[in-house]
């Protein structure tokens, strides 16, 4: 009764503005006459209410509520083909089921040790009523904190491939609000800053995106799974409606699929505030299947250093001559290096040949197997091996996967004969731009987040997997948890990097990395290397940082391997600082968001996994800001010491960015932590467990 009322209220709202339904923008924009709820589901704790509804078309939608309050109004689904008419109207509902789960599951690396996945589900089967009867599941699962669902397509007589051309689905976002998104299709990928505007002033956004209602509602939307299909951005058509915008292919249907398939699930977030948002990304892993790779005690967390910054500083290069970088003997410098600061990887870029002359323009030079003449990959792989640190290997393809599928296997089975654990893969080229096999041994463009390259890096992270290799794509396909299914899909890049800080302007502001940590964080880790101490970048500009918000990233930004990105005088001439950085975990058994708000600031405490020692990381945007943090995460009864790392009382990114306070003290459980942000800045604590 209580379900009823909840979803009646909110769908009378949504209902309320008949409107006849000859023109199909018409409807798409106004409200749906005749719209009945034809199924409903609520969440595990209530909060959450789910209408499925029919209208006088035969058009199938849904709608969402949290506590009687309309969040996503009637919104329907369906599919437009290349080859057969749009599967969108005349729909009638065959049947439902209903089912409910609640069962923890271990992460073998990640924020959390354990990850409860508490659902009710509901699985909706319409048919076509008309000649072509073709029929669709829709399987919506409810979260505390999230509404997912997914389409189902069975195998049919007149739906034997899906030649799809676009995804219709809606969300239609009822209330007002503001909204942090990046642009999608464009040049740089993933790579943008991001958007705060208006819910209504969204142009066409990469998912996940965050959006704040009037209320004060938290709704990120996103996809979970995306395996054989093109990944989806979410386009506006007027006011909060939004709609699902396929990434394209050079073969003209989107997604070519035979029946049966099932799609990526549609996520939509929805918490009370910023930080039970970051905490709902377990949704993401939750909607992806178990792990298919077995023991993955191989897969290593670690945190690595690199022949890298430098080419970004353009001190090095990646190409042969007299400034390249992947020499025998800076190698072997680089190993020493690591192995007296406690660094298990070495990043080495720009050891194979294929950089020199244009290999953004095409990459049909790279070799994955043959290295530069100066660099003598087994010495140095050895030398690494026998005092404890591994090679990361490196295959840069400029998005040519023409050239680096052909090499596959032999450059995969190279590297394991080097005792390399994991690589360290790229994607560099336009939006747009991967070159991939065509018609006839021809070649074609696809784009990066498109269905070819979704088979492409589940092909590379399969085939790693069959010789315990890790993978780390950068330029890669969005994060949607298949790192729970292929937990060596380590981490990926996706948006931008500490790169950008040694590149020219815009460099990253500090309103980007505390947007970052709800939107992209809320995908999965992200390879974003930080650790620059000296605060330069290419030309001596400044980055926009505080010391001590360098540190802050290794707790804030999380990703299982962390990159001291910096070089090792830089590391060398800051010693107090870089403890941190030595001292720092990766892998944790537990994750709390303390406080934040979206674009603001964010305090998060992770404790390390099997460990009791906690870390606390903190980062602000370009304001300062103070405020007091409960340490009740401590363990009850135990003493800590507190390293604490934080903006000195004068510090501010702009004027003053490296002053920097180092201190110790004992805490408890019971005491707080004062935390002072300046302009632009961070903290960083170590809690190490002493007596009690
Ligand atoms: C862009 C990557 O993000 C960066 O880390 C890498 O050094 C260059 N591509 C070259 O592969």
């Amino acid at each position: 009764m209580r379900l009823l009322g909840l979803l009646l209220a909110g769908f009378v709202v949504l209902a309320a503005t008949p409107a006849p339904a000859q023109d199909t923008a018409q409807t798409d924009v106004a409200q749906p006459s005749a719209s009945r709820p034809v199924a409903t589901a609520t969440s595990p704790d209530g909060k959450l209410a789910l209408a499925i509804t029919i209208n006088g078309e035969g058009r199938v939608g849904y709608a969402v509520s949290r506590e009687g309050q309309p969040v996503i109004g009637e919104s329907h689904l369906g599919f437009l083909f290349a080859d057969s008419r749009q599967l969108l109207r005349n729909m009638e509902l065959q049947g439902t089921s209903k089912s409910s789960k609640d069962e923890s599951w271990q992460q073998p690396w990640g924020e959390w040790r354990s990850v409860r996945d508490h659902h009710n589900e509901l699985v909706a089967t319409f048919q076509e009523k008309d000649k072509l009867r073709r029929t669709m599941r829709v399987r919506f699962r409810l979260f505390d904190n999230a509404v997912a669902f997914r389409y189902e397509f069975p195998e049919q007589p007149n739906l034997k491939t899906a030649n799809i051309v676009e995804e219709l689905t809606q969300f239609r976002v009822v209330q007002p609000g503001e909204a942090w998104w990046a642009p999608a299709y464009e040049s740089n990928r993933e790579e943008y800053l991001y958007n705060h505007t208006p819910i209504d002033g969204i142009g066409t956004a990469q998912t996940p995106f965050t959006m704040r209602t009037r209320s004060g509602l938290h709704v990120a939307i996103h996809e979970a799974a995306l395996i054989d299909y093109s990944g989806m951005n979410i386009a506006r058509v007027q006011d909060g409606l939004l709609k699902a915008s396929l990434t394209p292919s050079s073969s003209g249907p989107k997604v070519v699929r035979d029946t049966p398939f099932e799609t990526p699930w549609r996520v939509i977030l929805i918490t009370p505030d910023a930080p039970s948002l970051y905490h709902a990304n377990t949704v993401i892993l939750n909607l992806n299947a178990p792990n298919k790779l077995g023991d993955v005690s191989w897969v290593k967390p670690r945190k690595y250093v690199g022949i890298w910054w430098g080419m970004h500083l353009d001190t090095q290069s990646w190409n042969s001559g007299p400034k390249h970088g992947a020499t025998t003997a800076y190698a072997k410098r680089m190993i020493d290096f690591a192995a007296k600061n406690g660094f298990s990887g070495l990043l080495v870029e720009g050891w194979n040949k294929g950089w020199d002359g244009d290999w953004f323009a095409t990459g049909d030079d790279f070799s994955f197997t043959e290295p530069y003449p100066d660099f003598n990959i087994r010495e140095v792989s050895r030398y690494g091996l026998a005092k404890g640190v591994h090679i990361i290997g490196h295959h840069e393809t400029s998005a040519n996967i023409i050239n680096y599928e052909s090499q596959l296997p032999a450059a995969l089975d190279f590297a394991r004969s080097l005792g390399i654990d994991s690589i360290k893969t790229g994607y560099v080229s336009d939006a747009g731009g991967v070159q991939a096999p065509g018609p006839n041994g021809g070649r074609v463009f696809e784009w990066h987040e498109g269905q070819v390259m979704s088979r492409h890096h589940l092909k590379v992270v399969t085939e790693a997997a069959k010789r315990q290799i890790a993978i780390n794509a950068h330029e890669p396909i969005k994060d949607t948890g298949l790192r729970r299914t292929y937990p060596n899909w380590i981490a990926r890049e996706g948006q931008r990097g500490m790169e950008y800080n040694a590149w020219g302007e815009p460099k990253n502001p500090p309103h980007y990395d505390t947007e970052l940590l709800f939107t992209r964080m809320l995908a999965g880790p992200m390879d974003f290397t930080p650790g620059i101490l000296s605060l330069m970048g290419r030309g001596n500009t400044p980055i926009p940082s505080t010391l001590a918000r360098q540190l802050a990233y290794y707790v804030t930004i999380y990703s299982p391997i962390q990159m001291a990105a910096d070089l090792p005088e830089n590391y060398e001439a800051n010693p107090g600082p870089f403890q941190f950085i030595k001292d720092v975990a990766v892998d944790w058994d537990d994750t709390r968001m303390l406080a934040g708000s979206v674009g603001d600031y964010a305090v998060i405490a992770r404790k390390e996994r099997g460990k009791p020692t906690w870390f606390l990381g903190g980062i602000t945007d370009e304001e300062a800001r103070s405020m007091t943090v409960p340490l009740s995460f401590l363990e009850p009864g135990r003493r800590y010491r507190a390293e604490i790392y934080s903006d000195g009382d004068d510090a501010d990114f702009r004027t003053n960015p490296r002053s920097i306070a180092i201190e110790q003290r004992t805490v408890r459980s019971t005491d707080s932590l004062p935390v002072r942000l300046a302009a632009g800045g961070g903290i960083a604590v170590r809690f190490v467990p002493l007596g009690r």
